[in-house]
């Protein structure tokens, strides 16, 4: 029989205690050496007792020892459980919370974070090289020695080729291909859709169509525009009207409820067809009862320049007395039209410095089976509605005398909401793009002290401002 000491009474009381697993076996294996040295003298001499007494003390350090949970071991269990969760959530809002996919996922950030960067570093050394390209092209071109290939090489870098000009470039490629690299004095065939394509059908006279249709023409376009939500383009059309305005085109009058007068001086409306003015001039009244500058003209938009100058002296027209516009709009005017080129020199000629020529028109599409099926039914959209839906309005801009601000289209592509100005005049802050805005001209700063810290090229030897901005 073994007679335990003094420091059992402790342990009894200590395995009642809310203690770790680990204090509590040292404390055991502590009071187990203090037991053995204190019996060695005395009466627990021989091995035999030694041994018992070691099993009586390991018996008991291996009993269960109930201890409480701790806030650790209870959130522990709980996220085992959501782990197992039959609900995908729980499941998988477990995980999230797990250190291993937090890991992880800052592994990903970084890895992200590096390819952005080395992306973004391309990128701006793409632009910026794109940018000097642009400049000498631009340079070249106010010189007046630029080929054919190099003034389609701006289009390209303005990113407003046409299709006429994708197949001269490949040409160019092909050309190039073939060991060609100076295309001085080298002229590709001309690829002009609006005149190769033999289902765009030949530009002509409208006003009798329209004298025709115009009682039928509101009830007969309303269910169309609706479907299609045209009522927002018009809005957007009209919205840019400010100072003097002339609507061109104006039809009935269907964007006189978005005219907001606040900001206009004066309203002039241009239309070939009387019967079409009439509505306008009806529905203007109705609406403005009591304005006075609003002039309503019969007249064509290939006319408009001497139906501007009419009845003024010569010096008059030389002088600032001519009539002139801040704002010319049209809205699906040009497909009508005998010459939209023509028609577009004329605003280009009416238009104020700084003013704009805003358009809503529609034509071919981004998409090749789109353009198929405007192809196809081109015929009959001519005689029911007088207008040629498939024409490349690209090409009538570019080769009028305007120059394009803002070039969106909708409705794949077969929309066009444009606004153009006179060439030469400088583009409004608002019109700036956010690259131009922000990142062209940081991007050349940066790049240029770059480089004339390297002294591989100085900086004076480049323009001060982008040219892009100032076209
Ligand atoms: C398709 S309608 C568009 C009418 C209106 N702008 C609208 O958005 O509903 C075309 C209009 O252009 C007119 N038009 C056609 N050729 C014209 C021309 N050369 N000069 C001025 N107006 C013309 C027609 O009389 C007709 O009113």
């Amino acid at each position: 029989m073994v007679a335990f000491p003094r420091p059992s009474v402790c342990l009894l009381y200590w395995t009642r205690q809310p203690i770790s697993k680990s204090v509590f076996l040292q404390s055991q294996r502590r009071l187990l050496s203090f037991t053995l040295s204190r019996h060695n003298d005395s009466h627990l001499n021989d091995d035999k007792n030694r041994k018992k007494l070691k099993n009586v003390f390991q018996t008991n350090s291996n009993k269960a020892v109930r201890k409480q949970k701790t806030k650790e071991d209870l959130a522990r269990e709980r996220f085992e459980e959501q782990l197992k969760s039959s609900n995908r959530f729980v499941r998988w809002g477990a995980i999230a919370r797990s250190e291993k996919f937090s890991k992880g996922m800052t592994k990903y950030m970084i890895g992200a974070y590096v390819v952005f960067l080395i992306y973004g570093l391309f990128f701006t050394k793409k632009l910026f090289a794109r940018d000097k390209e642009l400049e000498r092209l631009l340079k070249k071109q106010e010189e007046g020695n630029i080929n054919e290939y190099e003034t389609l090489r701006i289009k390209e870098l303005r990113g407003k080729l046409r299709r006429r000009d994708e197949l001269k470039l490949e040409e160019y490629e092909k050309m190039r291909e073939e060991g060609v690299e100076n295309f001085d004095d080298v002229y590709v065939q001309s690829f002009d859709q609006n005149k190769l394509n033999e289902q765009i059908l030949p530009a002509r006279d409208t006003t009798n169509f329209y004298q025709g249709k115009a009682s039928e023409y509101d009830k007969a376009i309303n269910m169309e525009e609706k479907v299609i939500f045209l009522g927002k383009r018009r809005k957007w059309l009209m919205k840019h009207c400010q100072g003097d305005v002339l609507e061109v085109s104006c039809g009935t009058g269907r964007n006189i409820k978005y005219l907001d007068m606040s900001h206009i001086n004066s309203i002039t409306f241009l239309d070939s067809s009387e019967n079409m003015m009439d509505i306008t001039h009806k529905k203007f009244r109705n609406k403005f009862p009591k304005y006075k500058k609003a002039a309503f003209v019969v007249g064509k938009a290939e006319n408009l320049v001497d139906l501007a100058t009419k009845g003024k002296s010569p010096q008059e027209n030389e002088t600032s007395k001519q009539v002139k516009y801040d704002t010319i709009v049209e809205a699906f005017g040009l497909c009508s039209h005998e010459d939209p080129v023509k028609a577009l020199n004329n605003f280009s000629k009416l238009l104020k410095p700084d003013g704009r020529v805003i358009l809503l028109e529609h034509g071919r599409g981004q998409y090749d089976f789109v353009n198929k099926m405007l192809d196809n039914r081109a015929e009959k959209r001519l005689n029911s509605w007088g207008c040629r839906w498939n024409l490349d309005l690209g090409e009538v801009l570019d080769d009028s005398d305007l120059e394009l601000v803002e070039e969106k289209r909708t409705h794949l592509g077969t929309t066009w909401c444009i606004v153009a100005k006179r060439k030469g005049d400088v583009k409004k802050k608002s019109e700036l793009g956010f690259v131009e805005k922000y990142l062209q001209s940081s991007i050349r700063k940066r790049m240029e002290s770059f480089e004339g810290d390297n002294g591989t090229e100085s900086k004076q030897q480049h323009e001060p401002v982008s040219s892009i901005n100032k076209n």
